[in-house]
């Protein structure tokens, strides 16, 4: 394996690069930054590194876990339907030629995630990257919304995330590279009615990232957000249906309702937000951290 010590001072020529990637070398920051016109697409620049995705087993989390198979991570896809992820992990390893596995775990049941990361760690070795992912939605006024509705949205959207970073942290603060993406939301950086536990989870969650990314600046890991606006997945569906159900608007109009928040108009893609997560982790982006990137067709600003 190269490292930063090793890397020459002048810029390595591509094709010398390609080919070392070719014969399972990793690849560093440096070699990324001398590699003039390298880009991730040029090569499977994740070769080597383990992935571990929670909520991979549709929506966001799928788009996310194929996007880093596709730059070479070894990938563990999480979530609670097994049969789902690992249908999924067949179709990764057909289609880029890695490697993938699938782990169910219940992200709001404590006792499951050490086992599930010792278990993924075992395959592929500790990991260095953690997407955490997993995610709920609940929409009510705050008069109506019950203890057990909150604490569900903190235990899946927050502590889930605290302790898979738990298990991770020791090891890859140890390495010379390592990265956390936490899926947070619009609602992390700004309040939206109605869903008071769902937006105060994701500003947990922000506030957790930002903590978090300062504590490991000295090691290789940066932390960083990623916050989506309304994306085309199960759980727009699932909002779309409900103010269909509580105030009688036709599937149209709803959606219309919550695309009017985007200036673009429109939903964002799944793969939207998954390409932001790929760019997170490569290599060359070791300096962002403690970021909080906002995919959302410009709603924020
Ligand atoms: N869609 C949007 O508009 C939007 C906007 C902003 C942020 N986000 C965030 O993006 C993330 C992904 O959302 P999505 O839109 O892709 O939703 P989705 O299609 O409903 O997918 C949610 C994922 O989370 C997993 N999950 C849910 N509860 C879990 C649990 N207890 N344990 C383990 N896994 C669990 C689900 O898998 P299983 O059912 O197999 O467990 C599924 O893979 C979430 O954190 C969400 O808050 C979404």
């Amino acid at each position: 394996m190269t490292n930063i010590k090793e890397a020459d001072h002048c810029a390595p020529p591509l094709s010398l690069i390609k080919e070392r990637v070719e014969r399972g070398a990793i690849l560093t920051f440096m070699d990324v930054i001398q590699g003039s016109n390298l880009r991730a697409d040029d090569v499977a620049i994740l070769r080597g590194r383990h992935a571990v995705v929670t909520g991979a087993s549709r929506g966001i989390g799928a788009a996310i876990v194929s996007t880093l198979a596709r730059h070479g991570a070894d990938v563990t896809l999480m979530s609670r339907n097994e049969a789902q992820l690992r249908e999924q992990a067949v179709t990764l390893t057909k289609k880029f030629n890695g490697k993938a596995q699938a782990i169910a775990i219940d992200i709001a049941q404590p006792t499951q995630i050490s086992a599930a990361f010792a278990r993924a760690a075992d395959q592929f070795g500790p990991p260095h990257i953690l997407v955490n992912n997993a995610g709920i939605a609940a929409a009510a006024p705050i008069g109506k919304t019950d203890l057990s509705t909150w604490q569900r949205l903190m235990e899946v959207n927050l502590t889930g995330a605290f302790l898979c970073i738990r298990e991770v942290v020791p090891a890859m603060s140890k390495g010379d590279y390592g990265r956390i993406v936490n899926i947070a939301s619009t609602a992390g950086l700004t309040g939206y009615a109605y869903v008071a536990a769902y937006c105060a989870a994701k500003h947990g969650l922000i506030g957790l990232t930002r903590a978090l990314a300062r504590e490991l600046a000295r090691t290789a890991v940066t932390v960083n957000a990623v916050c989506p606006g309304y994306t085309d997945t199960e759980i727009v569906a699932e909002a779309v249906g409900n103010i269909v159900a509580k105030t009688g608007r036709t599937r149209e109009q709803a959606l219309k309702d919550l695309t009017a928040h985007n200036p673009q108009g429109r939903l964002v893609r799944p793969e939207e937000v998954a390409e932001t997560v790929g760019w997170l982790c490569l290599p060359s982006s070791a300096s962002i951290t403690g970021q909080s990137i906002v995919v959302a067709g410009g709603e924020l600003m």
